[in-house]
């Protein structure tokens, strides 16, 4: 089974090619054309940009994608594509194209929810199966859920953030220290060097005594904020850079303890085989380590599974591998039945 997987849900545009050969995938071509330096400039997505990039992007990157699968479009059995969550003219691009290539080429249509994508792709691009139940912790720009995968297509929302996205805070508190756009690559390459802290630095680790799975990232942004401020009254600018590279580790570790003891404690009450991470956020290091030491050391037998880092982003393979689960029953769309929908809740 062929899948062409197409991706367009916010400032990145993909393409990919997945043969599902059994149980397991392979990843044919996966063709990513990433906006991030237009938008940097702005220090976020400009929506408008972004719709008009896509569209000039969206058919030379599905050629590519073909030619480096050495694939036709006769050879591809299904489409799949990412519908929402996301900026509705970015997604729009996507849907538009894929609804058209579904007609022309007479192929059957899949609508994938790109939250799906995310929780699938550690699976997919690392080729460890899943086991059920598993724990999807999945951490992007709009997202920071915890879900209960009871199976392929069954999941449950245990917990959410109740306000800023994990990766949305990253992204604030690198602004807010002047560390560059997009927040989160910048904070993790910077944490990376500091080895020890010289200033008395210690941010909260929000809502962890809570009994809910909830978490709060928008007060640690602000604590983030407010540290900044004092610290750079109480010390000589030339003090200000380290500060800044301290501030930002602190944040990281702050959040990387919020999302890892969540995960854990929510893995233990629902007794879990697998714990998967997926979004954005899973690029980071921290993260990655910490959860998978965190689960080494405390819950027996439970998997931890991340995805291949070119996988951790915003990828067209994602869709196509969530879409081949969807082709098992039979859950197809007439080409001129769909639309984008922005604020599509999976759970
Ligand atoms: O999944 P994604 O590519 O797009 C959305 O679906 O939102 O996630 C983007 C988010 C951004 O907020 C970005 O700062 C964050 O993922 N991110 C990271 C890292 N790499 C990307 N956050 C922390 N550490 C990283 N290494
Ligand atoms: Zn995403």
């Amino acid at each position: 089974m062929k899948i062409l997987g197409i991706e367009s849900s916010c400032d990145e545009t993909a393409a990919s090619i997945v043969e599902k050969k059994g149980s397991s995938f392979e990843i044919l071509s996966s063709v990513i054309s990433s906006q991030v330096r237009v938008h940097a400039k702005y220090g976020g997505v400009i929506p408008e940009v972004a719709a008009r990039l896509h569209v000039g992007n969206i058919l030379p990157i599905i050629d590519t994608t073909l030619k480096e699968a050495k694939t036709k479009m006769k050879d591809i059995d299904y489409i799949a594509v990412c519908s929402g969550p996301g900026l509705v003219s970015s997604l729009m691009i996507g849907v538009e194209t894929a609804k058209t290539l579904a007609w022309a080429y007479n192929k059957k249509l899949i609508k994938v929810n790109h939250i799906e994508g995310h929780m699938l792709s550690g699976e997919g691009t690392s080729g460890q199966k899943l086991k059920f139940p598993a724990l999807a912790l999945i951490v992007s720009g709009g997202h920071t859920q915890i879900i209960l995968m009871k199976d392929y297509l069954k999941y449950k929302l245990i917990g959410t953030t109740l306000d800023d996205a994990v990766g949305e805070a990253f992204d604030k508190v690198a602004k807010i220290l002047d560390l560059g756009y997009p927040g989160g690559p910048a904070i993790s390459k910077i944490s990376e060097k500091v080895k020890n802290k010289n200033f008395d630095i210690k941010l909260p680790r929000p809502m962890l005594n809570k009994p809910t799975f909830d978490m709060s990232f928008s007060g640690l942004k602000t604590a983030c904020l407010y540290a900044f401020r004092d610290l750079k009254e109480k010390y000589p600018e030339s003090k200000w850079p380290r500060i800044k590279k301290e501030l930002a580790t602190e944040f990281e570790e702050s959040a990387v303890d919020v999302l890892v003891t969540r995960t854990l404690k929510a893995a233990e009450q629902y007794n879990v085989k697998t714990v998967v991470l997926g979004g954005g956020v899973s690029a980071n290091k921290k993260l990655r380590t910490n959860l998978a030491e965190a689960v080494e050391a405390k819950l027996d037998k439970v998997r931890v599974i991340v995805p291949e880092m070119e996988f951790t982003g915003d990828n067209a393979a994602m869709i196509a591998i969530a879409g081949s689960y969807h082709v098992k029953t039979k859950d197809f769309i007439d080409p001129f039945k769909l639309k984008a929908n922005p604020n599509w809740e999976l759970v």
